[in-house]
């Protein structure tokens, strides 16, 4: 018993075998983070062909396909309305009617709202536009769509 003890305390102390231990450590966390960046990147890119799906449906009629907008009538997706997702998700949800400015020209038609889509399939087309048309490499997550209708739907009432 006694000499296990010391067998383990001296193994402890072996400055090769403390080395061993630090690169396992190491190569164990690492492989576990690049794990979980691969897990992230492959959700990332299943919102991306969801969000495209969703984007040539519910979209793509007004915007364009590949987001160019209509001459005069509906304005190409632009970057800066990108940044506000919260309010993006909204504008998707239930549409918009106020005047919106794309490259100096105001735009004053209704779009219309989508009442019947889900909140994933929200998330899915934000991080579709967002990743495609804005600045975004990320998801947007449907936890932060719920947020931004409810906080919504409390400033209705
Ligand atoms: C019936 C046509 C129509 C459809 C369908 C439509 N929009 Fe729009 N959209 C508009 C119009 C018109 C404006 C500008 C005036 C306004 O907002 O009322 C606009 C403005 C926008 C803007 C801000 C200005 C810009 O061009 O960046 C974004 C972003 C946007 N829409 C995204 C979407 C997304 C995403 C969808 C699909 C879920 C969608 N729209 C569906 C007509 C439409």
């Amino acid at each position: 018993m006694h000499s296990t003890f010391c067998t383990a305390r001296a193994a402890l102390l072996n400055p090769t075998f403390s080395k061993l231990c630090t690169l396992t450590f190491t190569l164990f966390t690492l492989y576990f983070l690049v794990g979980c960046q691969d897990r992230q990147a492959v959700k990332r890119d299943q919102y991306l062909a969801e969000g495209f799906g969703h984007y040539q449906t519910y979209c793509a009629n007004c915007h364009g396909k590949d987001g160019q907008g209509l001459v005069g009538l509906y304005p190409r997706i632009d970057a800066n309305y990108l940044k506000d997702k919260n309010k993006l998700a909204v504008w998707i949800k239930f549409g918009q009617n106020q005047p919106v400015t794309v490259e100096g020209k105001t735009y004053t038609r209704p779009m219309p709202g989508n009442a019947a889509l889900k909140e994933l399939e929200i998330a899915e087309l934000i991080t579709y536009v967002t990743n495609t048309w804005g600045n975004e490499t990320t998801l947007w997550p449907t936890d932060s769509v719920a947020a931004a209708l409810e906080a919504h739907r409390r400033l209705q009432q």
